[in-house]
């Protein structure tokens, strides 16, 4: 009994040297230029979920214009192929004369042969209170005339960082003459 005692011990301490190399080994792979990281150490504790509503202006007419054609539709059958860059203002309420909270930056782009579907790609560059400079970045399908279009919120920086979440965008006021549309959006994201 005394010889083995010494035995189990020093059994167990290898064991537990074993068990704690392979826990560095999980926790701390270390590929020269990569390494995993506990967040908490980059202050990411707790994700939140923050609702945003404000409305884009899309502005084509008139001298100084925040949404300007880039690429004309291929075929003047469809809206197809063309691309348009933005600089939209969002602001709080419907009106233009309303808070300035934002720019819409990116472009548009018919992507559908059948309807008047759009590509979104644009950043939400806020310059309001505690978001300002913050991005919220979106990428998704917008079939202009359905009453409300989804598209997915894919990223973010500054407040956004690691954000994802979903935006629904819904028409209030489209000037079929000059092409100008007021458009509310109420954005979603997860957020640290
Ligand atoms: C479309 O383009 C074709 C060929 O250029 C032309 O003949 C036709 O009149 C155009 N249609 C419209 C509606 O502009
Ligand atoms: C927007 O605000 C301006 C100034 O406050 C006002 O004159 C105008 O009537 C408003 N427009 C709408 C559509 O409410
Ligand atoms: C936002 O930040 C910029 C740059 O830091 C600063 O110049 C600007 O005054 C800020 N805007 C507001 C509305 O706080």
């Amino acid at each position: 009994m005394a010889k083995i005692l010494p035995i189990l011990a020093s059994l167990s301490t290898i064991f537990f040297l074993i068990l704690s190399l392979s826990t560095v080994l999980a926790i701390g792979e270390d590929h020269g230029f990569g390494r995993s990281l506990d967040r908490k150490l980059l202050g990411y504790k707790k994700e939140k979920l923050s609702h945003f509503q404000f409305y884009w202006h899309d502005i084509l007419s008139g001298r100084n214009p925040s949404s300007v054609p880039v690429i004309k539709p291929p075929q003047n059958t469809s809206t197809f192929g063309f691309l348009t860059m933005i600089d939209n203002p969002l602001t709080l309420g419907p009106n233009m004369s309303s808070k300035l909270v934002g720019k819409a930056q990116g472009f548009y782009a018919g992507a559908s042969q059948e309807e008047v579907s759009l590509l979104m790609v644009m950043n939400f560059a806020f310059i309001e209170g505690k978001y300002n400079g913050s991005t919220i970045t979106v990428l998704g399908r917008n079939p202009v005339f359905h009453s409300v279009r989804e598209m997915p919120v894919i990223g973010g920086s500054g407040l956004f960082r690691f954000s994802r979440g979903y935006a629904q965008a819904k028409t209030h006021t489209f000037d079929p003459k000059t092409g100008d549309a007021v458009v509310e959006y109420n954005v979603y994201v997860l957020h640290y």
